[in-house]
């Protein structure tokens, strides 16, 4: 338990009293704020009505969409010198002429569904679409419809609807009324539903997304994808996340905690208030536990009508528990208003305690240097699309985890704010990325649009939504930002860096380069951190030519390769390796496009430049659509607006050739899109984690066809001697040469049988492992990640398919075909194997295997518990099955 200390005398410090010992832990149930889950029961279709016309085009609404989120912009005017809304408005532009924003409107005909969706996973995958976005269908119009009722007891509260990420463009109705929306699809935001909701009645909220067909250079997904809210607050309550926790000063035996906290007074009426800040310590979860550890005296936070307001409560806590990768102690800030003595709002603020120094020596977590084992990461959940689900994310998390990352990039948006709030359960450090484009764009309808009139709410959404998460380390204003080039530009990044300074001077602004021009172009005097795409020959000059320059690789290696695919002959040249009869590349992780490069050299120039802090790899997992090398453009994209298109599309995609590039995933991938580890896994496991004794041999053993050639065998190992042997024979032991980061045997000759790698490190024996000629396919087995599920619908259990012959080992290159079925109260709710070239759809219950795995991802019904079965059946292998769980257990 922390005593408060010393009383701080700041600007706007406050008087900390000992703690209240008697203080209670605080529950969400007596506070004026409610926020609820707004996910279930909405109605969903796939079209526009027929009378819209051009009318809700973007550019149209704008200037109706463009108040919301004003609220942000700390140097707004007050509402009284705010300009008046457009007016006269004509009615289609509120879009009350359109059936579907009205109350009346029956929707019982449109689909039922729980969010978040993505529509475009749901699929088909046409050939015919570029693969740069995953051939998926996610582009077009959308409406969401919920009807709901409010209680008569919520007259007199505000209430907003809260959306943490809809794709994109959403435009919001209530009864009718529009009542704003966001384009920007990775951001999170908020309406007002207030003047035009009804308590005590029924209420209608309509959503409409558009999603530009050539908006992306990955696959965005289409819908309300992450998870939606309904907020209800007294009319004077805290901001929208208006509580901003620092900790100015960190040592190992005491630290400064400031909580600041916003006042939003809705009202037209001079609001004055009490605030009370009490801090705890936090469970796991990042729930409050035990009784309060310290309280600031209430203090006075008055805000004129219409107005914002803030003030900061400043702790010193002594023998803080420090927030670090392998311990993820955190602290809960409760902020508390009162009015007249009569609660009016409470929020909970998790944080953790933690000091972070970003040097030409590296960057260091409290005082330590922690080399940044990176990757960049997309946002979607492979076979679930970018549909947010916690328990995926998790896995995703775990499974990188597993080879030694320690942090994510979150290329090139921003992310859910689950992904944050695992990454400080778990102990990850997080770059939170805001743009891949400014006003220069990459394709047509990517944010370049959107920029002149969004960047700055975006951002400020962005830094103030995630800045209290003791994970994110670092905010990047953009990748490879075409104004690296461009006369001017570093203006833009200063402002852009001047505006997350504003929300936070405790991160430093990095952003991704790749124009190396002169080597230092002006942008990069705008942020704090240069960080590199694909440069690792530069960061030895940079560093003789300005040594001040803070380095990261923030976007490494690009290295391509297809789980179990191997092409030969085994080339050193980085432009081979492609497999182009089956559109696959060779696994011997020696291949990356023209800008990029293997791991080897990437980390052969951070031993060279040890200053540099360390990389992103590009990236975790493998990822929907840009499948590099097997890019496919095509002019003929199909129109997706409506039901009635729909057969003509169809003849007119049956017409056009099928023979073209099937890609429609990437090869950059650590691990496939299954998360199935791909070779390379191994490679960063070697290399990140230099304690653990493993080793690992590629390719695999079974080359009927080679008997007698040349097959070279690769070896990577934290162990720096390897010997291998053939059928017991050695074939050499090999010292780790300086720069060197993988053993290599480029001369055996394939026999069958058993290759046996026996390591050693400091001359000790370390690590061996083998690998057989298998024998032919028999049998199935399956493996779950979780035998124990929660039912509650969304927790998963993903189940490993391996086809393996009679003594249990994976055969490499079966392709068998798999049926899935399910005895008991569950279903699958995708099924992958982490071939990029599949067009076979992700909801089934039948999969080919890839190269002897297949995944299937089951859930329990909701709210069904007890055991359920899933069976796996191919024609000539012995089934299995496997028996799940689920139980009653609430996550949260
Ligand atoms: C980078 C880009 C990434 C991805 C990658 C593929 O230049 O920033 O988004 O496209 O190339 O190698």
């Amino acid at each position: 338990m922390h005593k408060p200390s010393a009383l701080l005398s700041a600007f706007f410090a406050l008087t900390i009293l000992a703690a209240f010992s008697n203080a209670q832990t605080p529950s969400a149930s007596d506070s004026a704020r409610e926020r609820v889950s707004f996910n279930a029961g909405w109605r969903f279709v796939r079209e526009d009505p027929p009378n819209v016309g051009k009318s809700l085009n973007y550019e149209r609404v704008k200037p109706w969409l463009l108040p919301c989120g004003d609220d942000l912009l700390n140097m707004s005017p007050p509402a009284a010198l705010r300009l008046p809304p457009p007016a006269p408005n004509p009615a289609h532009l509120y879009g009350r002429a359109i059936d579907y924003t009205t109350s009346k409107f029956n929707d019982s005909a449109w689909r039922a569904l729980d969010l978040p969706h993505d529509w475009g996973i749901e699929g088909p995958f046409y050939q015919e679409l570029t693969g740069k976005t995953a051939k998926l269908p996610w582009f077009g119009v959308a409406w969401y419809r919920k009807t709901f009722d409010l209680p008569a007891t919520d007259a007199g509260r505000r209430i907003y609807l809260e959306l943490d990420g809809a794709m994109s463009y959403s435009m919001v109705w209530i009864n009718g009324q529009f009542a704003g929306g966001w384009p920007y699809g990775y951001s999170s935001w908020r309406v007002d539903l207030t003047p035009h909701i009804k308590p005590g009645a029924k209420n209608v909220i309509a959503i409409r997304l558009d999603n530009p067909r050539e908006a992306s250079r990955w696959y965005p997904g289409g819908g309300i994808y992450r998870n939606t809210w309904l907020l209800k607050t007294a009319p004077v309550a805290i901001a929208q996340w208006g509580v901003f926790v620092t900790t100015p000063r960190v040592t190992a035996t005491s630290a400064i905690v400031d909580v600041a906290v916003t006042l939003d007074n809705k009202t037209d009426a001079r609001a004055e208030t009490k605030l009370t800040t009490r801090l705890y310590a936090a469970d796991a979860n990042g729930a409050p536990s035990g009784s309060a550890i310290a309280t600031a005296q209430p203090a006075a936070l008055n805000a004129p009508a219409l107005n914002q307001a803030w003030i900061s409560q400043t702790f010193t806590l002594e023998n803080p528990r420090l927030w670090s990768l392998g311990e993820r102690n955190r602290y809960v800030a409760e902020t508390e208003i009162t009015q007249g003595g009569k609660v009016i709002d409470r929020v909970l603020t998790p944080f953790g305690i933690r000091s972070i120094e970003h040097t030409t020596e590296g960057f260091f977590l409290n005082g330590k240097r922690v080399p940044i084992r990176g990757v960049c990461m997309h946002h979607d959940l492979g076979a679930l699309g970018s549909a947010l689900n916690l328990r995926a994310l998790e896995r995703q998390i775990e499974i990188l985890q597993s080879f030694g990352t320690n942090a994510i990039r979150t290329s090139h948006n921003p992310p859910a704010p689950e992904l944050l709030e695992l990454c400080d359960r778990m102990g990850m450090l997080v770059q939170v990325e805001a743009f891949d484009a400014w006003a220069i764009g990459k394709v047509r309808d990517d944010y370049s649009r959107l920029f002149p009139d969004w960047a700055e709410k975006d951002l400020r959404a962005m830094v103030r939504r995630d800045r209290n998460h003791p994970s994110v380390i670092q905010w990047s204003i953009g990748n490879e930002i075409r104004e690296q080039a461009a006369p001017g530009g570093w203006k833009t990044a200063a402002h852009l860096a001047g505006v997350i300074r504003e929300e936070d001077r405790t991160r430093p602004v990095a952003a991704g380069f790749n124009v190396i021009q002169s080597a230092y172009n002006g942008m990069m005097t705008a942020v704090d951190i240069v960080g590199y795409n694909y440069k690792p020959r530069e960061y030895a000059k940079v560093r003789a030519t300005h040594p001040h320059l803070l380095l990261l690789g923030a976007e490494t290696a690009s290295t391509i390769s297809t789980r179990g695919v191997y092409v030969f002959p085994v080339s050193d040249n980085k432009a081979d390796g492609l497999d182009r009869q089956n559109f696959q590349m060779s696994s011997y992780d020696l291949y990356a496009p023209r800008w990029a490069t293997t791991p080897d050299d990437e980390w052969r120039s951070h031993d060279e430049v040890p200053g540099v802090m360390g990389e992103f790899v590009w990236t975790g997992f493998d990822y929907l659509g840009e499948p590099t090398p097997y890019n496919s453009d095509t002019t003929n994209l199909l129109n997706f607006a409506g039901a009635a298109d729909r057969a003509r599309m169809e003849k007119e995609m049956n017409a056009l050739d099928k023979k073209r590039v099937p890609s429609r995933s990437s090869y950059f991938g650590i691990v496939d899109l299954a998360g199935f580890p791909k070779d390379r896994y191994y490679l960063y496991q070697s290399h990140w984690m230099p304690d653990k004794p493993m080793a690992h041999i590629l390719p695999h053993w079974n080359w009927p066809e080679r008997i007698g050639q040349v097959t070279p065998v690769h070896v990577y190992t934290s162990g720096d001697e390897a010997e291998l042997f053939l059928n017991g024979k050695s074939l050499g032991r090999k010292k780790r040469g300086q720069y060197e980061y993988r053993f290599r045997w480029n001369d055996v000759v394939y026999a069958p049988g058993e290759l046996k790698v026996v390591t050693y490190k400091n001359g000790k024996p370390w690590a061996e492992t083998t690998t057989l000629t298998t024998g032919g396919a028999e049998k199935l087995l399956l493996a779950a990640d979780r035998r124990e599920i929660r039912a509650d619908g969304r927790d998963l259990s993903f189940i490993t398919v391996t086809v393996a012959d009679k003594n249990g080992r994976q055969v490499p290159r079966s392709m068998n075909k798999i049926n899935f079925s399910i005895t008991g109260p569950g279903e699958i709710v995708a099924v992958d194997n982490g071939d990029p070239t599949s067009h076979a759809p992700f909801q089934a219950s039948e999969r080919e295997a890839f190269n002897g795995l297949a995944l299937v991802i089951v859930r329990a019904k909701p709210g069904a518990t007890g055991s359920f079965t899933l069976r796996a059946e191919s024609e000539t292998l012995a089934p299995a099955e496997i028996a799940i769980s689920a139980n009653q257990e609430s996550r949260e």
